[in-house]
């Protein structure tokens, strides 16, 4: 079988490997998007509950992390949460504005895939799945092609090759660690992996009282090595889920202790100093009901014999030593996570390429000319809420500029 050459050759078909075969499409260059799947953007169908979370109003840095937090502003600004809007608005796609900026298709990820594969079609960019690559050679000297492909659909040869295979979670989905392979075979850092924006596991009697409000969802305020994020937990049969458990799921390290307060703008020392005024003669489980859900009430004061004997005594009686302990007890809420649930529903993966061996600007790696890395396969992880497509759209474009 000949070997077909094309200038570029980008490694995923996801969203960073879909923007980038755009990006250089339209400067002229001969691309071709390979992925061993069946299909191509699995992840952006999967995304955002079926309606892709594609972007954020409000993209900062600081909304990344990253061994090297200063390396994903370049990218970010030069190609923005507005450029990718007015991608949105030339192919006419409804979209909603949901809570903390986030960005969501009105109808169905579909919508955002479409108008990869539009643009990319636009510009003559060819997409082959099912395609296993078996061995990359660099070639030796500054003559053409710069690397060579043996592949389960024949060899291929490329000036520029591009890693975008994302992160190892979901592997249901044709996600792997084989950019890190990459990565390794051509000497360059690995920065450790671990699941990220994933539920955390319990065990015990934790455990038993999460699985006992399996279902319910309550506002809280969660802090975590300086972190803190006001979003829903949910109780799971598995441990503590919902948007404020994966968001700081970023930040956690084995062992870490969690805290946790389920009364977020209300100081429980005041409120209970006012119950104490009003000469309430309800019952403290009453009383706290009116903010929280009563199973969740019942069971943070079943926790320990103390927390039992604050609950039978009456308000009026309750001396500011428990006031104290009680205001802790729901605002200070400590626990330590046995664990997460892993790759197999974490939505990304923390940690990857190190950035350090990466150009911020045309992401091509510092060691190797011509082998660029765009995308999740980084160290950089985003916030949940529509971040890590952003860091896919802007490092996907910012290195088509280049490839
Ligand atoms: P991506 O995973 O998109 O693409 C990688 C591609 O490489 C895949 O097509 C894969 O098949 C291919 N590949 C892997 N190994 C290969 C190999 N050996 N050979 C050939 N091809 C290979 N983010 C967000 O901002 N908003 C959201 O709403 C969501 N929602 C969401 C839900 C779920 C369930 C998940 C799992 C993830 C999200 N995310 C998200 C995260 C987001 O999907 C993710 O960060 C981006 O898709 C990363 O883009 P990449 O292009 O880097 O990888």
């Amino acid at each position: 079988m000949s070997t077909r050459y094309f200038d570029c050759i980008i490694i995923g078909a996801g969203a960073s490997g879909l923007m980038c075969a755009a990006s250089a499409g339209q400067r002229g260059r001969s691309v071709l998007v390979v992925d061993h799947a069946n299909k191509v953007g699995k992840k952006i169908l999967m995304s955002g509950g079926g309606r892709c979370n594609f972007t954020n109003y409000f993209v900062e840095a600081e909304n990344y992390l990253s061994n090297n937090p200063h390396f994903c502003i370049s990218a970010l600004r030069r190609f923005s949460q507005h450029d990718f809007l007015a991608l949105v608005h030339k192919h006419q796609l409804e979209y909603e504005e949901r809570e903390h900026g986030q960005l969501f298709c009105r109808h169905s990820s579909r919508d955002i895939l479409n108008i990869l594969l539009k643009e990319c079609q636009e510009v003559g960019v060819r997409i082959e799945t099912r395609c296993k690559i078996e061995q990359i050679v660099q070639l030796e000297g500054d003559k053409e092609p710069r690397f060579q492909l043996q592949t389960s659909t024949g060899p291929l040869a490329c000036h520029s090759l591009v890693i975008a295979t994302g992160g190892p979670s979901i592997p249901t989905l044709g996600a792997s660690g084989f950019g890190y392979q990459i990565a390794e075979q051509f000497g360059l850092p690995v920065v450790p992996r671990q699941a990220a924006l994933v539920p955390f596991t319990l065990k015990g009697e934790l455990l038993a009282r999460a699985q006992a409000l399996s279902g319910i969802a309550v506002p809280v305020e969660v802090s975590c090595r300086g972190q803190h994020f006001r979003e829903a937990l949910l109780f799971t049969h598995k441990g503590f889920s919902g948007p404020a458990i994966l968001q700081i799921s970023n930040y956690w390290q084995v062992g870490d202790a969690i805290e946790i307060n389920f009364l977020p703008g209300h100081a429980l020392d005041e409120l209970l100093i006012g119950w104490q005024q009003e000469g309430s003669k309800a019952e403290l489980k009453t009383l706290l009901g009116r903010h929280l859900p009563k199973r969740l009430v019942n069971a943070w004061l079943e926790e320990s014999t103390a927390t039992r004997a604050l609950a039978e005594k009456p308000i009026a009686q309750l001396s500011k030593a428990d006031i104290a302990a009680l205001s802790t007890h729901f605002q200070h809420w400590r626990f330590v996570p046995a664990g997460t649930e892993g790759y197999k529903t974490a939505e990304v993966t923390r940690g990857g390429v190190d950035t350090d061996a990466i150009s911020s600007k045309t992401f091509e790696t510092k060691q190797v000319a011509g082998l660029y890395f765009i995308g999740e396969v980084l160290d950089v992880t985003g916030w949940l809420g529509g971040y890590n497509f952003q860091w896919a759209w802007a490092s996907g474009y910012c290195a088509g500029q280049y490839v």
